[in-house]
C-alpha cells in the first residue's frame, strides 16, 4: 500500500515558461526544460556528454514537422547525426521497432558512447528509451516529446517499454533519460483528440497528488481545451513537478510511484481488449479514472461528491466516461496481466479522497459489478 506524499504548493503559481525542473534518481539526476522554442536552440542540448553519433528517432508524422530543426542543432555536437522513421502508432510499440532503431545505431557507427533522441509522443519516446536500455547494455538517451502527455507524462522518469498481445508495456526497463526537451511550441500540430488524450494524465496528477492542482485544472479547463499558452504552460510545468517529486522518492515503483497508474488497470485493458491504437492511451484512462474513482467511492474511499468531480472533469475534457460494449469477463482476464497484478489478481489505485491515493487489491466481484455499471456486458 503506498500513500501520495507529493509536494502541495499551490498549482501554476509563477512563470511556468522557462523553468528547468530536477529530477533527482539516485544516480544520475536530470532536468526537465519546459520551454517555448528550446527544442531548436543548440543551448538547449549544451549539457550532455560530448559523443560521436547521435541518431534520432521519430516517426512517418511528426519527422516531416520537426526533424529538421533538431538535426541541424545536433550537427553543431555530433559528428554524425542521423534519423530513423518508424511506422506512426500503437500497434508498432514493438520488437521490430526496436531492431529498427538498433540497425540505425549499427549503422552510423555507434557504440556505448552514442545518444538517442527521441522525437514525438510517448510511443517514439518509451521505444527509444527501451532500445537504449538494450543497445550495448545501456546508452544515453534524451526525450523531446511532442505530445502533451508526453510532456506531462511519458519522458518523465525512465519508464521505457514495448508491448506484448497480452498486455501493454510487458516488456521494458527502468532506463532515465539525460535530458527533457519540453518544447511547448512542438504542441501547436497536435490534433485535438491528442491533446485532450494529455489530459487525461494532467487530470490524473491532480487526482491523486495534488488537490489544488485539480481545482485549478476544473477552472482552468476551456483555457486548456483552446490551447492557451500560459495555461498549457502551467498545465506542463505542475504536472512535471509532481512527477519528478514522486519519481525522485520512488524511481523503481516499489511504493509510491503506483499512484501514477490511477485509472490504468481499467484502462490497460481497455486498450488490450479494444486492439492498440483505436482507443488513445489518454482516452483509456480517462475511463479507467471515473470507473477507479467509483471503484474508491464503493470501497469506502472518496465521497460521492469527489467522484462526481471526477468523471464530470473527463466529461468535460471530451474524454469517454463509457467502457467500449465488450464483455466483463474478457476486461478482468486481463486485468490480471496487468504489471500491478500479484498472482494474477489485480490492484487499483483507490482515493481516498481527491490529492490522496493508494493502491490496493480489491475483490473481483465488485470490479466486476463496476464494469457492469459503466458499461461493459454481462
Ligand atoms: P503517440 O506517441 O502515439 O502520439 C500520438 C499521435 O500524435 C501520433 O500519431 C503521433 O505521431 C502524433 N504526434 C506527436 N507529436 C505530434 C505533433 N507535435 N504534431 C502532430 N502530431 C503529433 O501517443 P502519446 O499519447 O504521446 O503516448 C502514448 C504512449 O505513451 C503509450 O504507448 C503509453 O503506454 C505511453 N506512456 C508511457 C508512460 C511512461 O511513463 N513511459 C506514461 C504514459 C504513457
Ligand atoms: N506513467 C506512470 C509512471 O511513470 O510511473
Amino acid at each position: 500500500m503506498s500513500e501520495a506524499a507529493a509536494p502541495r504548493q499551490a498549482a501554476a503559481t509563477g512563470p511556468a515558461l522557462g523553468r528547468r525542473i530536477r529530477v533527482d534518481v539516485a544516480d544520475r539526476g536530470y532536468d526537465i526544460l519546459v520551454d517555448s522554442g528550446s527544442l531548436a536552440r543548440p543551448e538547449t542540448y549544451a549539457s550532455l556528454p560530448a559523443g560521436e553519433v547521435a541518431v534520432v528517432v521519430s516517426n512517418a508524422t511528426v519527422a516531416p514537422l520537426l526533424a529538421d530543426r533538431l538535426l541541424a542543432c545536433l550537427r553543431q555536437r555530433f559528428r554524425a547525426v542521423s534519423l530513423v522513421v518508424l511506422d506512426d502508432g500503437e500497434q508498432f510499440k514493438t520488437w521490430d521497432s526496436v531492431e529498427r532503431i538498433v540497425d540505425a545505431l549499427l549503422a552510423a557507427g555507434g557504440d556505448r558512447r552514442s545518444t538517442l533522441f527521441a522525437l514525438g509522443g510517448g510511443v517514439v519516446g518509451d521505444l527509444t528509451g527501451f532500445a537504449a536500455a538494450c543497445f550495448m547494455r545501456g546508452i544515453a538517451y534524451v526525450q523531446v516529446p511532442t505530445t502533451l502527455l508526453a510532456q506531462v507524462d511519458s519522458s518523465v522518469g525512465g519508464k521505457t517499454a514495448v508491448n506484448h498481445p497480452l498486455g501493454k508495456n510487458l516488456i521494458g526497463a527502468f532506463h532515465q533519460p539525460r535530458l527533457v526537451v519540453a518544447d511547448l511550441e512542438t504542441l501547436a500540430t497536435l490534433p485535438q483528440r491528442e491533446l485532450i488524450a494529455g489530459l487525461a494524465e494532467v487530470i490524473k496528477y491532480g487526482a491523486v497528488a495534488d488537490l489544488a492542482f485539480f481545482d485549478w485544472i476544473e477552472a482552468r479547463l476551456d483555457d486548456l481545451l483552446r490551447r492557451d499558452g500560459e495555461a498549457l504552460a502551467g498545465a506542463v510545468s505542475r504536472s512535471c513537478d509532481l512527477k519528478a517529486a514522486i519519481v525522485a522518492s520512488d524511481e523503481k515503483e516499489s511504493g509510491l510511484r503506483a499512484i501514477l497508474n490511477f485509472g490504468h488497470t481499467f484502462g490497460h485493458a481497455i486498450e488490450a481488449a479494444t486492439g492498440y491504437g483505436s482507443w488513445l492511451h489518454g482516452e483509456a484512462v480517462g475511463c479507467g479514472m471515473v470507473l477507479a474513482a467509483d471503484l474508491s467511492r464503493r470501497l469506502g474511499g472518496i465521497d460521492e461528491v469527489g467522484a462526481r468531480r471526477v468523471a464530470m472533469l473527463v466529461e468535460r475534457a471530451g474524454l469517454p466516461v463509457r467502457l467500449p460494449p465488450l464483455p466483463a469477463a474478457e476486461l478482468l482476464a486481463l486485468m490480471g496481466h496487468d504489471k500491478k497484478a500479484e498472482g494474477g489478481a489485480p490492484r487499483f489505485v483507490l482515493l481516498d479522497t481527491l490529492g490522496r491515493a493508494r493502491v490496493a487489491p480489491v475483490e473481483e466481484g465488485l470490479v466486476r459489478d463496476v464494469l457492469l455499471d459503466h458499461g461493459a456486458l454481462r
